[in-house]
């Protein structure tokens, strides 16, 4: 198997990498088993760290049409695409998003077209696509009503994997991420940036800043989860994704101040007196839009799983990225 992740040098891409060299495998076309032999990772930023032979790292621009037609080579099987422009850059920066988030995944789907083999193609897509008047619970197919340039820009991205999916270029997945939490690192551009920013900072002895209201709701996965969950959805044969290649991940839902009191209960009081409470307008406002109430049964039936609840969250973060 050859594999391509865009935004490979990311969060996520690097974890997915890492493991998947880890397991050695990934399903074929026919969902057999089989052997990774390359992972490329596609990034603007250079990737290091990686001190195996089947990693081949491309550093590139992915708005350059060039370096596109460069990755997608006729070996590629599977491509993972991650590179995007998150929420509040996207947000703040129409145009960047636009061209990176849209017309990015255009032309990377033409290209996967150009192979004729159908690659499997696995996009993220996150909750901001949905938004206003929601049912009592949210289903893949519940009616999108983004109110954020990023997730307008999912969703149109959604709208164009299907279309090249029924058209037969590609087997196209779409996976709705909940919001990953806790990431490790600094805060990044995203809206939800605080919804790791206010366990990670505290547990490693620092402020940080919460800039909604307590009892606001949040919609939460693992990354440790996440990529299991990227990796099954791959795996599974094209027939799970019919009508409909769309699927919701099951989060956890838990509001603000629960997350507190599991820090509190975790690292003791005095970690959780590190959280200032400011709330910001905007960020505010976007999070309240995003859903937190899921029909989950389509990707239970699938074989999905998600955390068992925000404490084993914050444990699996201690575990795999503060060791030592
Ligand atoms: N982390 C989350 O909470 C979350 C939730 C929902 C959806 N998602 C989606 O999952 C994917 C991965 O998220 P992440 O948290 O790893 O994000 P990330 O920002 O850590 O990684 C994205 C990567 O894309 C790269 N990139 C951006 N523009 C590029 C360009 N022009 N050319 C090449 N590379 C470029 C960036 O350098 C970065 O390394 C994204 O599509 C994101 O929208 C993430």
């Amino acid at each position: 198997m050859k594999v391509l992740i865009t935004g490979g040098g990311g969060f996520l891409g690097r974890r997915l990498a890492a493991r998947l060299l880890q397991r050695g495998t990934l399903g074929n076309a026919e969902s057999r088993e089989e052997k990774i032999e390359r992972i490329t990772l596609f990034d603007k930023i250079p990737v290091s760290g990686f001190d195996d032979p089947r990693i081949r790292v491309v550093t590139g621009d992915a708005s350059d049409p060039a370096t596109l037609d460069e990755i997608v080579d006729a070996a590629t099987d599977s491509i993972f695409h991650l590179a995007a422009v998150v929420s509040s850059q996207a947000e703040e920066d129409f145009d960047l998003g636009l061209s990176i988030n849209v017309d990015v995944s255009r032309r990377l789907f033409e290209a996967c077209r150009k192979l004729g083999h159908r690659p499997k193609v696995i996009f993220t897509s996150s909750l901001a696509v949905y938004g206003g008047a929601l049912p009592e619970l949210v289903r893949d197919d519940t009616a999108l009503a983004p109110k954020s340039s990023y997730g307008v820009q999912k969703a149109i991205v959604e709208l164009l994997l299907s279309d090249y999916r029924r058209k037969g270029f590609i087997d196209g997945r779409v996976f709705r991420l909940p919001t990953i939490s806790v990431r490790p690192g600094k805060p990044n551009k995203a809206a939800s940036s605080f919804a790791s920013g206010i366990i990670r900072e505290p547990l490693n002895n620092a402020p940080s800043v919460c800039p909604v209201k307590p009892d606001e709701q949040l919609w939460l996965m693992s990354p440790r989860q996440a990529i299991e969950c990227l990796i099954h959805g791959h795996d599974l044969g094209a027939e799970a994704f019919e009508p409909w290649p769309v699927l919701n991940l099951p989060g956890v839902t838990v509001a603000v101040r629960e997350m507190v009191e599991v820090l509190g209960k975790v690292a003791g009081e005095a970690a959780t007196r590190l959280i200032r409470w400011e709330i910001d307008p905007t960020i505010q406002r976007i999070i309240h839009s995003w859903p937190t109430r899921w029909d989950m049964s389509r990707a239970r039936q699938l074989g999905f799983e998600g955390d068992p609840d925000f404490e084993s969250i914050v444990r699996a973060f201690i575990k795999d990225d503060m060791a030592g």
